[in-house]
């Protein structure tokens, strides 16, 4: 078993493949949260969606269930920025998940606003010790090369 694990959510494919270069990159188990319903691929019509279970306060159920975490020494936990936050399927996984104390390096893909994705994240998150985060752009996910030279600066500060 990997001594890291790394959890994301990806409706549109951006974060899958920062999860699976990270994977690539060093040793890791990786966990995919999923809704049982998935969103729009439509941006606008994924956020009325998203905007109506917040304003009703019914986050999505999940049909992936919940890893367990003692077993790993590090968390790296990814996902996008929704509404300046985190996305409505990691939230349901926050308010059911335990970390364990362990570190947790969390990134956030976004076009250009995250502004309370990391304090939200710190407030929502149970039992883990939240280092700081990596924004990535849709500008650097465009370019391989400036993708792959970010994350690679960033794993050297996982330890
Ligand atoms: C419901 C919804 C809300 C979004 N809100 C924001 C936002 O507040 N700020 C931003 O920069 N991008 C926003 N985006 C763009 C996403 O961050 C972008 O599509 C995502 O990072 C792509 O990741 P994925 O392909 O792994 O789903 C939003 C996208 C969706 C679907």
């Amino acid at each position: 078993m990997a001594d890291t694990l790394i959890i994301y959510y990806s409706s549109t494919g951006y974060n899958k493949k920062v999860a699976q270069l990270v994977a690539d990159k060093i040793d890791a188990d990786v966990f995919q949260v999923e809704p049982v319903k998935p969103y729009s691929k439509d941006m606008w019509a994924a956020w009325d969606v998203a905007k109506k279970e917040r304003d009703e306060d019914s986050l999505p159920e999940l049909k992936t269930g919940y890893p367990e975490m003692s077993q790993y020494q590090r968390i790296i936990f990814g996902g996008p920025a929704w509404g300046y936050t985190l996305a409505n399927p990691l939230q349901t996984f926050l308010k059911n998940a335990d970390f364990a104390g362990k570190p947790v390096y969390p990134w956030v893909t976004f076009y250009d606003h995250d502004e309370k994705y990391l304090a939200d994240l710190k407030e929502q998150l149970h039992n883990g010790q939240v280092h700081d985060l990596l924004e990535l752009t849709m500008g650097i996910l465009g370019n391989d090369q400036t993708l792959n030279k970010t994350l690679d600066d960033w794993l050297t500060q996982i330890q």
